[in-house]
């Protein structure tokens, strides 16, 4: 049976769910794909560190060259987080010849235009499924389902950690902080949580969504976006006599004029589907010319379910492998998400 070998960066929460997953799943997967994936390294930043998931012995390195220098390896995880070296070793991963699965919103949101270039010139596909809304195929549903349809606008509930601390708080009468280290504690928030609080999260994937949904590149700090760290107890109380709950929602919409986009705490109806969204759960609701309404729910953050939507990414572009898309002389493949314009 023939073998594809993996390479993962990080071995964190998605990390180790997805080291997890692709054991569990091993003889499902082999059966799906007609091939075997080995997991050959795992890079990390301290191999002495407890692990949710266990290794075998000499899979954790922390050299990249371990890595990138590994022929048998075409498809590279990178599940680190953060800009710098993701965007380096994404972009190393791409002229080494490999394909390139992340979970890396902020990178592909701040530098996505320069990797996805660089995928096109080498012919080197960039999935991201578990980028945006966790274990909710809602990129593929979007690139996928609705590839007939043209999407007009979106409106939903993005990060995780921001409605489990909204929802704590109103729910629960939770302080603020104390929801935050909740959130942190299972694993919900960023390295950097103030990209949670501060809505920079949820911009990051609003400008992910615009790419797949409106075919825009934006950048996202052009994006009027507002965090929920002003969202005090005496809010979510005035709000709840009025009959609303306060969400904090990423709003992108299309017209014949071009897109707008934003993030910010939102008054909610109370019996609006999005008012009952509770936890790191996350909801989109699209609205599309042919389909209508549609609406994708689902746990949004965590490590299982993040792990599922990187799963499927691999098995993507390990069946796109095994195809022979990329077989061809020169750069044959096709990156996952085509060249965008830019937003007017
Ligand atoms: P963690 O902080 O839990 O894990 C990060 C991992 O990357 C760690 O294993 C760390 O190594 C490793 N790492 C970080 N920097 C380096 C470096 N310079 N060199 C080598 N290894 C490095 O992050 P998460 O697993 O929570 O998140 C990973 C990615 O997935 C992020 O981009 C995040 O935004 C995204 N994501 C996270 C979700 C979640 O719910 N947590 C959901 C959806 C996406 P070490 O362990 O040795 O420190
Ligand atoms: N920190 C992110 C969240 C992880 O809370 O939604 C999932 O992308």
């Amino acid at each position: 049976m023939r073998a594809l070998g993996v390479g993962i960066l990080g071995l964190g929460n998605v990390g180790a769910g997805t080291v997890r997953l692709l054991g569990e799943h091993r003889a499902r997967i082999e059966a799906r794909l007609g091939a075997s994936l080995h997991i050959r390294r795992v890079l990390v930043r301290d191999p002495a560190r407890e692990r949710a998931v266990a290794t075998a012995p000499g899979l954790l390195t922390t050299d990249i060259e371990a890595v990138l220098g590994d022929p048998e390896i075409a498809v590279v995880v990178e599940l680190m987080g953060g800009i710098e070296p993701a965007r380096s070793y994404i972009l190393a991963a791409l002229r080494a010849g490999k394909h390139v699965v992340t979970a890396n919103k902020a990178v592909l949101a701040e530098r996505g235009a320069e990797i996805f270039a660089e995928a096109a010139r080498v012919g080197r596909a960039v999935v991201f499924e578990g980028s945006v809304a966790g274990g909710i195929p809602l990129l593929r549903s979007l690139r996928e389902g609705l590839a007939s349809d043209r999407i007009t606008g979106l409106c939903g509930i993005v990060n995780g950690t921001s409605n489990y601390i909204l929802d704590a708080m109103t729910r629960t009468g939770a302080g603020f902080a104390e929801a935050l280290a909740g959130a942190q504690a299972a694993g919900y928030a960023e390295a950097d949580p103030t990209l949670d609080v501060g809505g920079g999260d949820a911009a990051h994937k609003l400008a992910l969504l615009a790419l797949v949904a409106f075919g825009v590149q934006v950048d996202p700090s052009t994006m009027p976006t507002e965090g929920i760290s002003g969202i005090t107890a005496f809010d979510i109380r005035a709000a709840a006599e009025l009959g609303f709950v306060i969400k904090s929602l990423a709003i992108g919409q299309r017209d014949d004029h071009g897109v707008s986009l934003r993030v910010h705490p939102t008054l909610v109806p109370r019996g609006h589907v999005l008012a009952g969204v509770q936890g790191a759960f996350n909801a989109v609701l699209v609205q599309s010319d042919a389909l209508g309404p549609s609406l994708y729910y689902g746990r949004g953050a965590g490590m299982m379910p993040t792990a599922v939507a990187v799963v499927s990414d691999i098995l993507e572009v390990a069946r796109d492998i095994l195809a022979g898309l990329y077989s061809g002389t020169g750069p044959s493949g096709q990156p996952a998400i085509p060249p965008a314009t830019p937003a007017t």
